[in-house]
């Protein structure tokens, strides 16, 4: 903690936030915060690229009882943990207030309350520090996490790109010609895919959070065993919505499938059985993924594409999109796991890689739950 500060009390008013960086000879150290969900994070990344340190505080403990995210618990384990992660994250990069360029911070989308709480002590801290701040979108900062693998030569070198978000609140297919730019190709009519995993865990009587649950239980099992839907697979007719079909997602039928299997056949999610109902309900899921993945790479003719989000730490997934790209000759960008699932590395390297860039971030008076990733 600052000495003498006081968090949320602002004490003068940042009038530098257009500084430009390009002048300065040291490497630019952004602080970032994230807090849009439940876990509480902070991380310093260098020149938007070379993470410092990345600290994630988890809350899954305290929500794993009520087999999802309770936003009231959320917010008051944010107020709790955040002044520890971000001394802990300041520490391990062995960084002073003072070797801070500016602050980062995620500011939507994700639960209102929450997001308060890391915008608000964000916000203190520029003020107090005289540092700016930069407002981050969550989804864009997932995005990015690919920069995070020092083996990608540089934030330009994987444009154009074809990005699969899967998170436990977004499923999307974005297109990205320069960062900082998103066009959205399509997304899930209902559930995200990590909640459809999320969900589907508690049906066959599995652990929160479920998406890591599933593919522990999924090993060994016959992913053919059981056939799923896969949602707007066909053509069909009398579609109404306002993006192409072809990349849209669709995973609340799925769900449902299950739950009628688990009702007329409770021996499927029986011990012995389960890794085969697990097992194939993930592939019915990832088919659907790789299914409108496919039709976006041949509609926009990228020939390179990343998979994004805490989903994307699946093995079977990974091997999947491996697979996928060999067969359609793309080259495909993944995210080093610990950064799939929430963090605030992705969220300080984006803010400084733009900023970097001379373009200017947000500077959010308050959270925007909603916030899209592309103004379509
Ligand atoms: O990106 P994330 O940490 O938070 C959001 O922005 O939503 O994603 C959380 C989602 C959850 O639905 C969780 O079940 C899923 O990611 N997830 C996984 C795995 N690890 C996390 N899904 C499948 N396999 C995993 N190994
Ligand atoms: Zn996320």
């Amino acid at each position: 903690m600052i000495p003498g500060t006081i968090w949320l009390f602002a004490e003068r008013r940042v009038t530098d936030e257009t500084k430009r960086y390009s002048d300065m000879r040291r490497p630019m150290q952004f602080l970032g915060i994230e807090t849009s969900c439940d876990e509480t994070a902070a991380a310093v990344v260098a020149d938007g690229r070379t993470v410092r340190s990345s600290v994630v505080s988890s809350q899954i403990d305290q929500h794993r009882p009520f087999g999802g995210v309770v936003p009231e618990i959320a917010s008051r384990a944010h107020v709790d943990l955040l002044p520890d992660v971000v001394e802990a994250a300041l520490l391990q990069a062995g960084l002073s207030w003072d070797g801070l360029d500016g602050i980062a911070v995620t500011y939507g989308p994700g639960l209102a309350s929450s997001l308060q709480i890391g915008l608000r002590a964000a916000q203190a801290l520029a003020l107090r520090l005289g540092k700016p701040l930069h407002g981050v979108n969550h989804l864009a900062g997932h995005c990015y996490s690919i920069l995070l693998d020092p083996a990608v030569a540089s934030p330009e070198s994987v444009l154009p790109l074809i990005v699969l978000l899967v998170t436990g609140g977004h499923t999307m297919l974005v297109r990205v010609d320069a960062w900082g730019t998103y066009r959205l190709l399509g997304q899930t009519l209902d559930d995200a895919v990590g909640e459809a995993l999320d969900k589907g865990a508690t049906l066959m009587g599995l652990g929160y959070p479920g998406g890591p649950e599933i593919e522990k239980a999924a090993r060994g099992g016959d992913p053919a065993r059981h056939d799923f839907p896969r949602g707007l697979r066909g053509g069909g007719a009398g579609w109404y919505g306002a993006l192409p079909r072809a990349c849209c997602f669709s995973f609340s039928g799925l769900k449902t499938a299950l739950r009628y299997m688990c009702q007329q056949h409770p021996e499927y999610a029986a011990e012995q059985e389960r890794k085969h109902l697990a097992a194939s309900y993930q592939e019915a899921a990832f088919d659907a993924l790789l299914d409108r993945l496919e039709r976006a790479l041949a509609q926009e003719a990228v020939p390179q594409f990343a998979c994004v989000g805490g989903v994307a730490r699946n093995e079977r997934l990974r091997a999947k999109l491996d697979a996928l790209a060999t067969r359609c000759g793309v080259r495909w960008y993944t995210v080093p796991p610990a950064y799939c699932t929430d963090n605030a590395a992705m969220i300080a390297g984006l803010a400084g890689h733009l900023a970097g860039q001379g373009v200017q971030n947000p500077l959010p008076d308050d959270v925007q739950p909603n916030l899209p990733l592309c103004r379509t």
